[in-house]
Protein backbone atom coordinates (compact mmCIF):
# COMPACT_ATOMS: atom_id res chain seq x y z
CA UNK A 1 0.00 0.00 0.00
CA UNK A 2 1.24 3.38 -0.82
CA UNK A 3 0.21 6.76 0.65
CA UNK A 4 1.73 10.52 -0.55
CA UNK A 5 1.19 12.72 2.44
CA UNK A 6 1.29 16.60 2.01
CA UNK A 7 2.64 18.89 4.60
CA UNK A 8 3.97 22.60 3.88
CA UNK A 9 3.27 24.75 7.35
CA UNK A 10 5.48 23.99 10.82
CA UNK A 11 2.61 22.45 12.51
CA UNK A 12 1.76 19.72 10.26
CA UNK A 13 6.22 18.80 10.76
CA UNK A 14 5.21 17.86 14.19
CA UNK A 15 1.55 15.81 13.55
CA UNK A 16 3.29 13.98 10.15
CA UNK A 17 6.66 13.20 12.28
CA UNK A 18 3.65 10.80 14.88
CA UNK A 19 2.36 9.26 11.65
CA UNK A 20 5.50 8.56 10.19
CA UNK A 21 6.92 7.27 13.00
CA UNK A 22 4.32 4.57 13.46
CA UNK A 23 4.14 3.62 9.45
CA UNK A 24 7.84 3.23 9.23
CA UNK A 25 7.89 0.99 12.66
CA UNK A 26 5.76 -1.54 10.98
CA UNK A 27 6.99 -1.44 7.50
CA UNK A 28 3.12 -2.23 5.79
CA UNK A 29 2.68 1.23 4.25
CA UNK A 30 5.15 2.82 1.91
CA UNK A 31 4.85 6.65 2.55
CA UNK A 32 6.10 9.55 0.00
CA UNK A 33 5.92 12.68 1.49
CA UNK A 34 5.85 16.12 -0.35
CA UNK A 35 6.46 19.71 1.54
CA UNK A 36 4.62 22.13 -0.62
CA UNK A 37 6.98 24.90 0.44
CA UNK A 38 4.58 26.90 2.43
CA UNK A 39 6.91 27.62 4.85
CA UNK A 40 10.69 27.58 4.11
CA UNK A 41 12.65 30.03 6.81
CA UNK A 42 14.95 27.10 8.74
CA UNK A 43 13.41 28.14 11.31
CA UNK A 44 10.15 27.91 10.46
CA UNK A 45 10.62 24.44 8.36
CA UNK A 46 14.43 22.59 8.24
CA UNK A 47 14.69 22.51 11.56
CA UNK A 48 11.70 20.89 12.40
CA UNK A 49 12.22 17.98 10.37
CA UNK A 50 15.94 17.51 11.94
CA UNK A 51 14.77 17.28 15.33
CA UNK A 52 11.66 15.34 14.91
CA UNK A 53 13.76 13.15 13.02
CA UNK A 54 11.31 13.57 10.13
CA UNK A 55 12.77 12.24 6.76
CA UNK A 56 13.28 14.59 4.26
CA UNK A 57 10.56 14.97 1.92
CA UNK A 58 10.41 13.42 -1.06
CA UNK A 59 9.23 16.21 -3.26
CA UNK A 60 10.24 19.55 -2.24
CA UNK A 61 7.68 22.31 -4.35
CA UNK A 62 9.35 25.29 -2.90
CA UNK A 63 6.10 27.42 -3.57
CA UNK A 64 6.67 29.90 -0.82
CA UNK A 65 4.16 32.51 -0.04
CA UNK A 66 1.70 34.29 -1.97
CA UNK A 67 -1.81 35.60 -1.98
CA UNK A 68 -4.21 32.97 -0.94
CA UNK A 69 -5.22 32.26 -5.17
CA UNK A 70 -1.97 32.30 -5.92
CA UNK A 71 -0.45 29.89 -3.51
CA UNK A 72 -3.01 27.24 -3.42
CA UNK A 73 -3.08 27.15 -7.50
CA UNK A 74 0.70 26.65 -7.65
CA UNK A 75 0.49 23.89 -5.24
CA UNK A 76 -2.64 22.34 -6.93
CA UNK A 77 -0.33 22.52 -10.50
CA UNK A 78 2.71 20.92 -9.14
CA UNK A 79 0.52 18.15 -6.75
CA UNK A 80 -1.45 16.73 -9.36
CA UNK A 81 1.87 16.11 -11.52
CA UNK A 82 3.00 14.52 -8.36
CA UNK A 83 -0.02 12.53 -7.42
CA UNK A 84 -0.73 11.53 -11.10
CA UNK A 85 3.15 10.11 -11.57
CA UNK A 86 2.98 8.30 -7.73
CA UNK A 87 -0.42 6.59 -8.04
CA UNK A 88 -0.94 6.58 -4.33
CA UNK A 89 -3.92 4.18 -2.66
CA UNK A 90 -4.31 7.69 -0.70
CA UNK A 91 -3.40 11.31 0.05
CA UNK A 92 -2.98 11.44 4.00
CA UNK A 93 -3.90 15.79 4.59
CA UNK A 94 -3.54 17.58 7.86
CA UNK A 95 -4.89 20.40 9.83
CA UNK A 96 -6.41 23.41 7.70
CA UNK A 97 -3.52 25.20 5.76
CA UNK A 98 -3.33 26.23 2.13
CA UNK A 99 -1.45 23.17 1.32
CA UNK A 100 -4.13 20.90 3.08
CA UNK A 101 -6.84 22.25 0.93
CA UNK A 102 -4.55 21.99 -2.35
CA UNK A 103 -3.80 18.28 -1.36
CA UNK A 104 -7.79 17.55 -1.05
CA UNK A 105 -8.51 19.52 -4.08
CA UNK A 106 -5.71 17.78 -6.31
CA UNK A 107 -6.50 14.08 -5.36
CA UNK A 108 -10.38 14.67 -5.48
CA UNK A 109 -10.37 15.64 -8.73
CA UNK A 110 -7.87 12.54 -9.64
CA UNK A 111 -9.98 10.34 -7.76
CA UNK A 112 -7.65 9.20 -5.20
CA UNK A 113 -9.29 8.80 -1.70
CA UNK A 114 -7.92 11.42 0.55
CA UNK A 115 -7.27 11.07 4.64
CA UNK A 116 -7.89 13.94 6.58
CA UNK A 117 -6.31 14.14 10.08
CA UNK A 118 -7.67 16.43 12.20
CA UNK A 119 -11.13 16.56 10.75
CA UNK A 120 -14.36 18.23 11.94
CA UNK A 121 -13.01 21.40 13.77
CA UNK A 122 -15.35 24.62 12.78
CA UNK A 123 -14.93 28.09 14.33
CA UNK A 124 -18.01 28.98 12.46
CA UNK A 125 -16.57 31.86 11.26
CA UNK A 126 -15.45 31.56 7.22
CA UNK A 127 -13.58 35.05 7.69
CA UNK A 128 -11.12 32.74 8.78
CA UNK A 129 -9.14 31.04 5.37
CA UNK A 130 -8.75 27.74 7.65
CA UNK A 131 -12.06 27.22 7.89
CA UNK A 132 -12.55 27.39 4.40
CA UNK A 133 -9.73 25.06 4.17
CA UNK A 134 -11.19 22.50 7.02
CA UNK A 135 -14.94 22.71 5.25
CA UNK A 136 -13.86 21.85 1.87
CA UNK A 137 -11.11 19.04 3.12
CA UNK A 138 -13.69 17.13 5.10
CA UNK A 139 -16.60 17.28 2.45
CA UNK A 140 -14.19 15.77 -0.14
CA UNK A 141 -11.97 13.24 2.52
CA UNK A 142 -13.23 9.50 2.45
CA UNK A 143 -11.21 8.51 6.11
CA UNK A 144 -12.08 11.64 8.71
CA UNK A 145 -9.84 11.43 11.52
CA UNK A 146 -11.31 13.45 14.60
CA UNK A 147 -9.46 14.32 17.53
CA UNK A 148 -12.34 15.01 19.35
CA UNK A 149 -15.77 14.37 20.68
CA UNK A 150 -17.25 17.66 19.07
CA UNK A 151 -15.64 17.39 16.20
CA UNK A 152 -17.84 14.36 15.28
CA UNK A 153 -20.47 15.95 16.78
CA UNK A 154 -19.67 19.24 13.76
CA UNK A 155 -19.46 16.71 11.05
CA UNK A 156 -22.81 15.12 11.73
CA UNK A 157 -24.45 18.48 11.77
CA UNK A 158 -22.93 18.78 8.21
CA UNK A 159 -24.36 15.43 6.75
CA UNK A 160 -21.07 13.74 7.20
CA UNK A 161 -21.15 10.01 9.18
CA UNK A 162 -19.36 7.70 7.10
CA UNK A 163 -15.95 6.58 8.06
CA UNK A 164 -15.23 9.47 10.40
CA UNK A 165 -13.34 8.16 13.44
CA UNK A 166 -12.45 9.67 16.93
CA UNK A 167 -9.00 8.85 16.89
CA UNK A 168 -7.67 11.51 19.80
CA UNK A 169 -5.37 14.28 18.71
CA UNK A 170 -2.44 13.01 17.25
CA UNK A 171 -0.05 16.32 18.88
CA UNK A 172 -0.83 15.02 22.27
CA UNK A 173 1.30 11.99 20.67
CA UNK A 174 4.13 14.13 20.05
CA UNK A 175 3.98 15.93 23.33
CA UNK A 176 4.36 12.89 25.48
CA UNK A 177 7.07 11.49 22.97
CA UNK A 178 8.89 14.79 23.18
CA UNK A 179 8.17 16.77 26.56
CA UNK A 180 10.84 15.06 28.64
CA UNK A 181 13.84 15.21 26.16
CA UNK A 182 13.12 18.88 25.11
CA UNK A 183 12.77 19.75 28.83
CA UNK A 184 16.04 18.11 29.02
CA UNK A 185 17.56 19.21 26.25
CA UNK A 186 16.20 22.79 25.79
CA UNK A 187 18.62 25.59 26.86
CA UNK A 188 15.80 28.22 26.18
CA UNK A 189 15.15 29.39 29.93
CA UNK A 190 18.39 29.77 30.95
CA UNK A 191 19.65 31.80 27.71
CA UNK A 192 16.46 33.99 27.75
CA UNK A 193 17.20 34.22 31.93
CA UNK A 194 13.74 33.08 32.63
CA UNK A 195 12.47 31.29 36.05
CA UNK A 196 9.59 28.81 35.90
CA UNK A 197 6.37 29.59 36.60
CA UNK A 198 6.95 33.39 36.57
CA UNK A 199 7.04 34.60 32.64
CA UNK A 200 4.24 34.16 30.21
CA UNK A 201 4.58 33.19 26.75
CA UNK A 202 2.34 34.64 23.63
CA UNK A 203 2.20 34.05 19.93
CA UNK A 204 0.52 36.19 17.28
CA UNK A 205 0.18 35.30 13.45
CA UNK A 206 -3.48 34.65 12.45
CA UNK A 207 -4.59 37.11 9.59
CA UNK A 208 -7.48 38.31 11.85
CA UNK A 209 -4.97 40.17 14.44
CA UNK A 210 -1.79 40.19 12.28
CA UNK A 211 -3.28 41.65 9.34
CA UNK A 212 -5.83 44.69 11.17
CA UNK A 213 -3.59 47.28 12.58
CA UNK A 214 -5.97 48.25 15.62
CA UNK A 215 -6.35 44.44 16.30
CA UNK A 216 -2.75 44.22 16.99
CA UNK A 217 -2.31 47.32 18.53
CA UNK A 218 -4.89 46.38 21.14
CA UNK A 219 -3.04 43.09 21.71
CA UNK A 220 0.16 44.46 21.78
CA UNK A 221 -0.64 47.37 24.02
CA UNK A 222 -2.17 44.67 26.50
CA UNK A 223 1.47 42.84 26.48
CA UNK A 224 3.03 46.16 27.57
CA UNK A 225 0.92 46.30 30.24
CA UNK A 226 1.56 43.02 31.78
CA UNK A 227 3.35 42.73 35.01
CA UNK A 228 5.60 39.99 34.26
CA UNK A 229 8.46 39.03 31.34
CA UNK A 230 6.42 38.55 27.95
CA UNK A 231 8.43 36.22 25.42
CA UNK A 232 6.97 37.03 22.21
CA UNK A 233 8.47 34.44 19.27
CA UNK A 234 7.47 36.63 16.19
CA UNK A 235 5.77 34.79 13.50
CA UNK A 236 7.58 36.47 9.94
CA UNK A 237 4.13 37.64 9.23
CA UNK A 238 3.28 39.39 12.18
CA UNK A 239 7.35 40.63 12.26
CA UNK A 240 6.75 42.13 9.33
CA UNK A 241 3.36 44.08 9.92
CA UNK A 242 4.36 45.19 13.10
CA UNK A 243 7.25 46.94 11.03
CA UNK A 244 4.46 48.01 8.54
CA UNK A 245 1.82 49.41 10.56
CA UNK A 246 4.79 51.08 12.56
CA UNK A 247 3.98 49.59 16.14
CA UNK A 248 7.50 48.61 16.84
CA UNK A 249 7.49 51.29 20.05
CA UNK A 250 5.02 49.11 21.77
CA UNK A 251 7.11 45.86 22.05
CA UNK A 252 10.49 47.92 23.16
CA UNK A 253 9.15 47.82 26.99
CA UNK A 254 12.12 45.48 28.76
CA UNK A 255 9.83 43.14 30.35
CA UNK A 256 8.96 41.96 26.83
CA UNK A 257 11.20 40.22 25.25
CA UNK A 258 10.80 39.48 21.29
CA UNK A 259 12.72 36.57 19.50
CA UNK A 260 12.65 34.90 16.48
CA UNK A 261 10.26 31.73 15.79
CA UNK A 262 11.43 28.52 17.94
CA UNK A 263 11.94 24.86 17.44
CA UNK A 264 9.53 22.46 18.85
CA UNK A 265 11.98 21.46 21.50
CA UNK A 266 12.30 25.16 22.99
CA UNK A 267 8.63 25.72 22.71
CA UNK A 268 7.66 22.96 24.33
CA UNK A 269 10.17 23.86 27.37
CA UNK A 270 8.89 27.55 27.20
CA UNK A 271 5.44 26.66 27.02
CA UNK A 272 5.15 23.34 30.23
CA UNK A 273 7.21 26.19 32.51
CA UNK A 274 5.29 29.58 31.67
CA UNK A 275 2.58 30.74 34.06
CA UNK A 276 0.23 30.92 31.30
CA UNK A 277 0.03 31.04 27.20
CA UNK A 278 -1.57 34.19 25.53
CA UNK A 279 -1.90 33.37 21.81
CA UNK A 280 -4.40 32.88 18.85
CA UNK A 281 -2.49 29.61 17.82
CA UNK A 282 -5.06 26.63 17.52
CA UNK A 283 -1.59 24.15 18.29
CA UNK A 284 -0.82 26.30 21.14
CA UNK A 285 -4.10 26.46 23.05
CA UNK A 286 -4.00 22.63 22.51
CA UNK A 287 -0.35 22.09 23.92
CA UNK A 288 -1.38 24.23 26.76
CA UNK A 289 -4.06 22.16 27.89
CA UNK A 290 -1.77 19.55 27.28
CA UNK A 291 0.56 20.44 29.42
CA UNK A 292 -1.53 22.27 32.04
CA UNK A 293 -0.97 25.50 31.55
CA UNK A 294 -3.42 28.29 31.37
CA UNK A 295 -4.11 29.73 28.28
CA UNK A 296 -5.76 33.03 26.87
CA UNK A 297 -6.72 32.68 23.37
CA UNK A 298 -6.52 36.22 21.16
CA UNK A 299 -9.96 35.44 19.46
CA UNK A 300 -13.72 35.75 19.94
CA UNK A 301 -14.10 31.78 18.97
CA UNK A 302 -11.96 28.53 19.22
CA UNK A 303 -12.11 25.34 17.41
CA UNK A 304 -11.45 23.42 20.65
CA UNK A 305 -13.92 24.14 22.99
CA UNK A 306 -13.31 21.69 24.94
CA UNK A 307 -10.46 23.67 26.38
CA UNK A 308 -13.03 26.05 27.41
CA UNK A 309 -15.34 23.66 29.15
CA UNK A 310 -13.13 22.80 31.17
CA UNK A 311 -12.09 26.27 32.33
CA UNK A 312 -7.88 26.07 31.41
CA UNK A 313 -8.40 28.11 27.80
CA UNK A 314 -10.28 32.12 28.09
CA UNK A 315 -11.55 33.61 25.05
CA UNK A 316 -10.55 37.45 25.58
CA UNK A 317 -10.66 38.36 21.93
CA UNK A 318 -7.96 41.12 20.56
CA UNK A 319 -9.29 43.92 23.18
CA UNK A 320 -6.23 45.48 25.52
CA UNK A 321 -9.36 45.20 28.57
CA UNK A 322 -10.25 42.22 28.12
CA UNK A 323 -6.96 40.43 27.46
CA UNK A 324 -6.00 42.28 31.19
CA UNK A 325 -8.81 41.19 32.58
CA UNK A 326 -8.90 37.79 31.78
CA UNK A 327 -5.00 37.39 32.80
CA UNK A 328 -5.79 39.31 36.14
CA UNK A 329 -8.52 36.14 36.89
CA UNK A 330 -6.33 33.54 36.10
CA UNK A 331 -7.10 30.30 38.12
CA UNK A 332 -6.02 26.80 37.94
CA UNK A 333 -8.86 24.35 37.53
CA UNK A 334 -8.54 21.21 39.15
CA UNK A 335 -10.18 19.09 36.60
CA UNK A 336 -8.04 18.01 34.04
CA UNK A 337 -9.85 14.96 31.67
CA UNK A 338 -8.41 13.86 29.29
CA UNK A 339 -9.98 15.13 26.21
CA UNK A 340 -7.26 14.40 23.49
CA UNK A 341 -7.13 10.60 23.81
CA UNK A 342 -4.18 9.09 25.18
CA UNK A 343 -1.34 9.57 23.12
CA UNK A 344 -1.82 6.73 20.89
CA UNK A 345 -3.38 8.31 18.14
CA UNK A 346 -1.35 7.58 15.23
CA UNK A 347 -1.12 3.56 16.05
CA UNK A 348 -5.08 4.00 15.35
CA UNK A 349 -5.12 6.07 12.43
CA UNK A 350 -2.11 3.34 11.24
CA UNK A 351 -4.40 0.78 11.91
CA UNK A 352 -7.30 2.07 9.72
CA UNK A 353 -5.38 2.73 6.69
CA UNK A 354 -4.08 -0.63 6.87
CA UNK A 355 -7.89 -1.89 7.09
CA UNK A 356 -9.08 0.51 4.68
CA UNK A 357 -7.07 -0.81 1.85
C1 LIG B 1 -0.24 29.17 8.03
C2 LIG B 1 -1.67 28.63 8.08
C3 LIG B 1 -2.18 28.69 9.51
C4 LIG B 1 -1.25 27.97 10.46
C5 LIG B 1 0.17 28.51 10.29
C6 LIG B 1 1.12 27.71 11.14
C7 LIG B 1 -2.96 29.06 6.00
C8 LIG B 1 -4.06 29.83 5.39
N1 LIG B 1 -2.59 29.44 7.26
O1 LIG B 1 -0.30 30.54 8.42
O2 LIG B 1 -3.46 28.05 9.57
O3 LIG B 1 -1.68 28.16 11.79
O4 LIG B 1 0.57 28.42 8.91
O5 LIG B 1 2.28 28.40 11.43
O6 LIG B 1 -2.46 28.14 5.41
N2 LIG B 1 6.53 33.71 5.96
C9 LIG B 1 7.89 33.78 5.99
N3 LIG B 1 8.62 32.62 6.05
C10 LIG B 1 8.03 31.40 6.09
C11 LIG B 1 6.62 31.33 6.04
C12 LIG B 1 5.89 32.49 5.98
O7 LIG B 1 8.48 34.85 5.96
O8 LIG B 1 8.75 30.39 6.17
C13 LIG B 1 5.74 34.97 5.95
C14 LIG B 1 5.44 35.49 4.58
O9 LIG B 1 5.47 36.88 4.63
C15 LIG B 1 4.02 35.03 4.31
C16 LIG B 1 3.42 35.10 5.70
O10 LIG B 1 4.48 34.74 6.58
O11 LIG B 1 3.37 35.81 3.38
C17 LIG B 1 2.25 34.17 5.91
O12 LIG B 1 2.64 32.83 5.64
P1 LIG B 1 1.54 31.76 5.18
O13 LIG B 1 2.19 30.44 4.98
O14 LIG B 1 0.74 32.28 4.04
O15 LIG B 1 0.54 31.68 6.40
P2 LIG B 1 0.84 31.57 7.96
O16 LIG B 1 0.48 32.87 8.57
O17 LIG B 1 2.18 31.02 8.25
Amino acid sequence: MKILTVVGARPQFIKASMLSKAIKAQSKIEEIMVHTGQHYDHNMSTIFFDQLKLTKPDYYLGIGSGSHGEQTAKMLFELEKIMLSVQPDIVIVYGDTNSTLAGSIAASKIHIPIAHVEAGLRSFNKKMPEEINRIITDHLSHLLFCPSKTAIHNLKQEGIDKEVYLTGDIMYDAVIHFKDPAIQQSTILNDLSLTAGNYFIATVHRAENSDEPERLKQILTAFQRLDKTIILPLHPRTKNKIQHFKLDHFITSSHIKTIDPVNYFDMLALVSQAKAILTDSGGLQKEAYMLRIPCITLREETEWIETVQTGWNHLAGYKTNQILDKVNHLKLPQYSPSIFGDGRTAHVIHNILLHSF
